[in-house]
């Protein structure tokens, strides 16, 4: 043992002893240097293997050293609980977590449904598992019809419906209408559903999850007015005062008319930009309920008649001026960076 060992201890303990950051750390250095197997009471320990007319010199230098440590400990531990003591002051008032808010498509939802709530639409909500019948067969698609092939549906694995068939992922919420003609049984009926649903696509303009809004009126003597009156209101409400609309001929199976729903571009106005080329934009689809359909929910087509529309959720919330999402992807990516901006 040499007396440069002891200084070298020595040293190394006081230079960590002022590092230390709580008195926790403090009391481990402590043990490390001074406990029962600490580097100092080693040092200590070892004394008695010195011829006895250095013992008493390197005694008094090992001596020292402990004094100064024990010192230096019981002053860093005092130092750092009046730090703790000072810092904590119960008077100030307490910092706030930062209140989060909805996600980007639960605001359009809640957005959408009061805009035709106002109007005098209930929000409803079907099955996202649901029978083949109410998302297909009984939308006048029969099995094998290649109308189906727009649908590129989930079907899930169980066991068939007597009547209704294959268990599939709602790939449309037009499934809704003939549950909600089921459930009223007698119209009117002004339903709007918002729901999830599936099917297996994904690029940027396509996600396997995303969601749908269902309108259906039916009652009697409903026409094609009602249906331009209804889309108009939501147009302007939604989009803003200046927006159109039009109602441009297509097919589905279970409308008869059928329209593609167009709205003026936000960009231009209607009068055609590099955005949508001829000034209107695509929305979605709409029609009168085809009579087998209404025969199907249970109505008497000679008597009721209806329109319905059935758009996606986070397309039409895109098209909202202002808001340009490059990937709709993104809306579901849990990015903060990106869901912090709506
Ligand atoms: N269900 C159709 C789709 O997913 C959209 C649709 C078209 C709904 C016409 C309707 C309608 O209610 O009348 O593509």
């Amino acid at each position: 043992m040499t007396t440069e060992e002891i200084i070298n201890t020595k040293n190394e303990a006081i230079a960590q002893i002022l590092k230390a950051r709580s008195t926790s750390e403090v009391e481990e250095l402590r043990i490390v240097y001074l406990g029962r197997n600490g580097k100092l009471t080693q040092l200590i320990k070892r004394l008695k293997e010195l011829p006895s007319d250095k013992r008493k010199q390197v005694g008094i230098l090992i001596n020292e050293a402990k004094i100064n440590l024990t010192g230096l400990l019981s002053s860093q531990k005092n130092r750092l609980s009046e730090t703790v003591k000072q810092w904590f002051d119960p008077t100030i008032p307490g910092k706030k977590p930062k209140p989060g808010h909805l996600h980007l498509i639960t605001q359009a939802i809640s957005e959408i449904s009061r805009t035709f709530e106002q109007i005098g639409f209930s929000r409803v909500r079907y099955p996202e598992v649901e029978w083949d019948w109410f998302a297909f067969g009984g939308l006048n698609m029969p099995k094998d019809h290649p109308a189906r092939d727009e649908w590129e549906t989930f079907f899930v694995e169980g066991p068939n419906h007597p009547k209704f068939g294959q268990m599939v992922l709602t790939p449309h919420t037009s499934s809704g209408q003939l549950r909600e003609m089921q459930r009223v049984k007698t119209p009117p009926i002004r339903m709007i559903n918002i729901a999830k649903c599936y099917r297996r696509q994904i690029d940027a303009s396509h996600i396997p999850m995303f969601h749908q809004f269902e309108g259906l009126v039916i009652d009697k003597e409903i026409s094609i007015v009602y249906l331009k009156g209804t889309l108009d209101f939501f147009a302007k409400n939604f989009f803003g005062d200046k927006r159109k609309t039009r109602l441009r001929p297509f097919h589905f199976q279970f409308t008869e008319p059928s329209f593609e729903v167009d709205i003026t571009c936000g960009v231009c106005n209607g009068s055609g930009c590099k955005l949508c080329k001829g000034g209107w934009l695509e929305l979605g689809g709409a029609g009168m309920v085809h009579p087998t359909v209404l025969k199907n929910g249970g109505l008497n087509p000679d008597i009721y008649s209806g329109f319905a529309f059935g758009w996606g959720v986070e397309r039409t919330y895109m098209m909202k001026s202002g808001l340009s999402i490059p990937d709709i992807r993104l809306l579901y990516s849990s990015d903060l960076r990106f869901l912090k901006q709506f």
